[in-house]
């Protein structure tokens, strides 16, 4: 035999020399729910390993996420008071406002996402405005505008709308722009699926909706060339960054969207990808560190330049201590 492929595979050295995935802490985001309030630091019991805080125990994750070498944290907001149109998902002194401010101010050189949707703020817990059972698209991209300038106006450097209407990302380029924010950014939820695996989430944040699903914005899991489409359409519309979701479980779409973008690609490993590979683990039934290091470099090798997850600050501290060992 001349071709021995297990030649390359003989010592920890020269498997990581060949590797053909790099990882790294500059890649990771890190979602963080803020609760209107004070004092406040509580364990998500969907979330196992995942806090909330309030706007005053922000820096205290934030201090942790530099530490560990983070710099890029994704807010996702739980108001005091709900509504029909969200309105605290936009006010001034919304619950996401007040800790932009706060954590702009504190530290200045991490990189503050503003999660830019409705289904946390609305009393319905739908992604927009209702009439009847329906989510009005047009009128919702208003709302959604108003979100983003706010949230950018509060000290976000990137807007993400998650809400899956569409022409939102027009919308809200355009309301940056006239407010005078013409260097925000705008990473775009593009190829968001309609998924099981958002479970989690859904507690953590408050945000089931009240009646039916999400089935009529958010995207059909069987679908790939339609997730094209709707990359397409943002990155014409101005997007930065785009981002397919789920993950993990949608590692052929990530590939898809990858070769024809030619703006980053990010992904988000959602709540319930978490939250399996936590109770496998709890269970005895897989070692976390591997999986969780496994789950990554899968992302990573289907082509995300960007990586969302809950195991941000582990998979920082792994790299760093040189605990990712394949
Ligand atoms: C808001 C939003 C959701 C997630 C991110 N932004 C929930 C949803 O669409 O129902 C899910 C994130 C996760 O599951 O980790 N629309």
């Amino acid at each position: 035999m001349i071709v021995r492929p297990r030649r390359l595979r003989q010592t920890p050295a020269i498997r990581n020399m060949v590797a053909e995935t790099r990882l790294s802490s500059d890649m990771l985001v890190y979602p963080v729910f803020i609760r209107e309030g004070h004092g406040i630091l509580e364990d998500i019991p969907s979330l196992p390993g995942q806090k909330r805080y309030s706007p005053d125990t922000f820096p205290r994750i934030l201090e942790q996420m530099s530490a560990a070498g983070v710099s890029s944290v994704l807010l996702f907001g739980l108001p005091e008071h709900k509504d029909e149109v969200g309105t605290g998902a936009w006010e001034e002194n919304g619950v996401i406002q007040q800790a932009l401010r706060i954590g702009k101010k504190e530290f200045p050189n991490l990189t503050f996402i503003g999660d830019v949707c409705m289904c946390e703020y609305t009393s319905h817990g739908h992604c927009g405005i209702l009439h009847g059972h329906e989510v009005d698209n047009d009128e919702t991209l208003e709302y959604l505008t108003r979100i983003a300038v706010s949230q950018a106006a509060a000290g976000a450097d990137i807007v993400a709308p998650s809400d899956m209407m569409d022409g939102h990302v027009a919308a809200i380029r355009a309301g940056l722009d006239a407010a005078g924010m013409k260097n925000k950014i705008i990473f775009s939820y593009a190829v968001k699926y309609a998924s099981a695996f958002y479970g989690p989430f859904r507690d953590a944040a408050g945000s089931a909706p009240a009646f039916g699903d999400r089935r009529a914005y958010q995207m059909d899991p069987r679908n790939v060339r339609e997730g094209l489409k709707e990359a397409e359409i943002d990155i014409d519309e101005g997007a930065d960054l785009v981002m397919v979701k789920p993950g993990l479980l949608y590692l052929d779409v990530l590939r898809a969207v990858k070769e024809i973008s030619p703006v980053p690609v990010g992904t988000y490993c959602v709540s319930g990808e978490y939250a399996m590979i936590k109770a496998a683990a709890a269970n005895g039934r897989i070692d976390e560190q591997r999986a969780v290091s496994e789950a990554a470099f899968s992302l990573a090798r289907a082509g995300a330049d960007v990586i969302i997850t809950y195991s941000a600050l582990d998979l920082a501290r792994w790299l760093r201590d040189g605990k990712i060992a394949f």
